[in-house]
């Protein structure tokens, strides 16, 4: 029996290809994946960067962007649907988490369906913030 857990490399820092990202995102029908350049760009620019990649596959991303001392967002979290539920969202949040989970706030917007994930990775409802944006997509 293959063991998933070492078949999966996680990685700061891999470089990433736009087909492959836009294939990941298009998977899971997240907006963005009409806006490949930025996109990648927005990628690249975070100031973490996770992939989970199984034989060379691109299974699964997440980004960053922080202060680099007090406060953490995560915009994106996404794992291929042929791979949900096999611990790898869990494995990427934690090697985040490996390099922010120390900070005073760590924020995230979680989509409704996604709740019961983040709740077993740790996080919590936001006190009484209420989330607000301007935003440009059409799948929430
Ligand atoms: C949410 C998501 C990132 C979870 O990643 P994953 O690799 O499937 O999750 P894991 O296998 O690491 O699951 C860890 C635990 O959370 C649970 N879990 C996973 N997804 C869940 C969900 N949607 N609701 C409730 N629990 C969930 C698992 O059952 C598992 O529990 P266990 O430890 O008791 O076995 C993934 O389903 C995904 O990419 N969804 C589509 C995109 C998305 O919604 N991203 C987050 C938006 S903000």
């Amino acid at each position: 029996m293959t063991d998933l857990n070492s078949a999966v490399e996680i990685n700061f820092d891999d470089s990433i290809e736009e087909s492959e990202v836009v294939d990941l995102y298009a998977a899971n029908a997240w907006s963005s994946a009409k806006k490949p350049n930025e996109l990648v760009a927005a990628l690249q620019n975070s100031h973490s960067l996770v992939t989970a990649r199984i034989a060379g596959k691109l299974v699964g991303i997440a980004n960053a962007i922080s202060d680099g001392h007090l406060v953490v967002y995560y915009p994106h979290l996404l794992v291929h649907p042929e791979n949900h539920g096999q611990g790898i969202g869990s494995r990427i949040m934690a090697a985040m988490r490996g390099r922010y989970g120390s900070f005073h706030q760590q924020m995230l917007t979680a989509d409704v369906d996604s709740l019961g994930f983040y709740e077993k990775i740790g996080f919590e409802r936001a006190g009484k913030t209420i989330p607000m944006w301007v935003y440009g997509g059409d799948d929430h």
